[in-house]
């Protein structure tokens, strides 16, 4: 079988990785990929926003499979093309997509059947919001109605700085049309988690429960970022809240789906928030695996992972055995480059990743990594996910840390209290 991964990040490095070890895989492409992937998997550059190239390559190729990392091909129906060319491939069609794509969709849908949320006013009109968030004051969130690489939620504690933000996204449009329209939301107080499945549009398969690090300092400080790090299982989910979040969130978003015309195939990644009640509500839906929580979650899981994209896609995911583990605690710690997530520096040259090789609980998933001669340099924000599997919250801290200080790069930044919520909550 020959397989395709579109996408070039930590997470498809970690997508490719497990696929690797699947026994009916002969070869792997990604494209773009990374230099990380480029040692499993044949990298090509192909434009993702060219539809017609890709189904060429792929069909040249006689790919058996597709699998889809990232949200923008997704939102321009990467998945309705290669179905229309009879190509197996794994994600939502555009019309699913709009979950993330688009902000005001999701909080409509959600709205509409009941699925626990912030509640929420949308704008097309800067005199409007200026006068809704003057009449409730802070604390409130500000989020583009489009996709923003996860840069479009503002969560406002002062009313001067909304306002501002209000005329950056509305007025100077800072982020383009994506902020057209936006929404104003309930602030939500309390722990979020990232709650990922499968699913055929029918039945659903979880995976653990994660929790991402959005902020790039430590304490939750700073700008956010695509996330620097994630770690899995969680300990503040129990099974009475885990049963609410699959019935109350993940199945009756995906039968809304369903019933709004949208066979909703792929991955539902739920970003939650526990309430202090107790109680989950949805911050936000992505259509696509997370990033890095991806990295944390393939290094723990046992199963195949070929099976599994394909009961989706024949609508066979109720047939599947819940998904087996590894014992124990998986954290990713992210080494992002200097000037992150503003503007990242590149071209830095990547040591000691070779003192990292041969230790079975430590794996290093790359994302802005380029390969040339021997070498590894950055080429991206994010540069490396550093993984590791420990008995214990401790144990898995103490492992990533250890591994994270044999790697060296220029400006190199990262988070140090990668899993220690988990440990202040025992
Ligand atoms: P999003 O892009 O929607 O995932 O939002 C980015 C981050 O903003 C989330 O991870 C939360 O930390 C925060 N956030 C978004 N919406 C809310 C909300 N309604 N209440 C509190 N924090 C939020
Ligand atoms: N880790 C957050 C995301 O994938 O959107």
């Amino acid at each position: 079988m020959k397989v395709l991964i579109i996408g070039g990040g930590g997470r498809e490095h970690a997508i490719a990785w497990k696929i690797s070890q699947s026994k009916g895989v002969q070869s792997i492409f990604c494209i773009p990929g990374n230099g990380g992937i480029s040692e499993i998997a044949d990298c090509v550059d192909i434009n993702l926003q060219d539809l017609d190239g890709l189904v060429k390559f792929a069909k040249r190729e006689h790919i058996d499979l597709v699998v889809v990392g990232p949200e923008n091909p997704l939102a321009i129906g990467i998945v309705d093309y290669f179905e229309e060319h009879d190509i197996p491939i794994f994600g939502p069609r555009k019309k699913g997509a709009q979950i993330e794509a688009s902000k005001i969709f999701a909080k409509e849908l959600m709205d509409k059947y009941d699925v626990p949320t912030g509640s929420f006013r949308i704008f097309s009109d800067f005199k409007d919001a200026n006068r809704y968030v003057n009449e409730i004051g802070a604390p409130y969130v500000i989020k583009a109605d489009g996709l923003c690489a996860g840069k479009g939620a503002y969560v406002i504690k002062n009313n001067d700085v909304g306002k501002e933000v209000l005329k950056n996204v509305m007025v100077n449009k800072i982020h383009g049309e994506a902020g057209e329209r936006v929404i104003v939301e309930q602030f939500l107080s309390g722990i979020e988690a990232s709650y990922i499945v499968f699913t055929d549009g029918e039945s659903i398969l979880p995976m653990l429960a994660s929790q991402d690090h959005k902020p790039l300092l430590d304490n939750d400080k700073g700008p956010n970022t695509g996330g620097m790090g994630a770690y899995t299982p969680i300990p503040f989910i129990d099974d009475g809240m885990e049963d609410e979040i699959k019935t109350g969130i993940m199945k009756r978003t995906i039968n809304a789906m369903k019933n709004e015309g949208a066979d909703y195939k792929g991955v539902l990644y739920g970003g939650l928030m526990l309430m202090d009640d107790k109680k989950p509500y949805v911050i936000e839906f992505n259509a696509r695996l997370g990033d890095p929580e991806t990295q944390p979650l393939l290094f723990k899981m046992e199963n195949d992972i070929v099976p599994i994209f394909q009961s989706c896609i024949e609508g066979t995911l109720n047939e599947s055995e819940a998904i087996q583990w590894k014992d124990g605690v998986s954290v990713c710690v992210v080494l992002a480059s200097k000037g992150y997530p503003e503007k990242a520096e590149k071209g830095m040259v990547i040591n000691g990743l070779d003192d990292l090789k041969g230790d079975k609980d430590v794996m290093v998933f790359h994302a802005g990594t380029k390969k040339v001669g021997n070498n590894f340099y950055t080429a991206g924000g994010r540069v490396l996910g550093i993984t590791a599997i420990g008995q214990t919250y401790r144990d898995a801290m103490r492992k990533v840390y250890d591994a994270v200080s044999c790697i060296r790069f220029d400006g190199m930044q990262y988070r140090k209290d990668i899993g220690a919520k988990a440990i202040s909550f025992h």
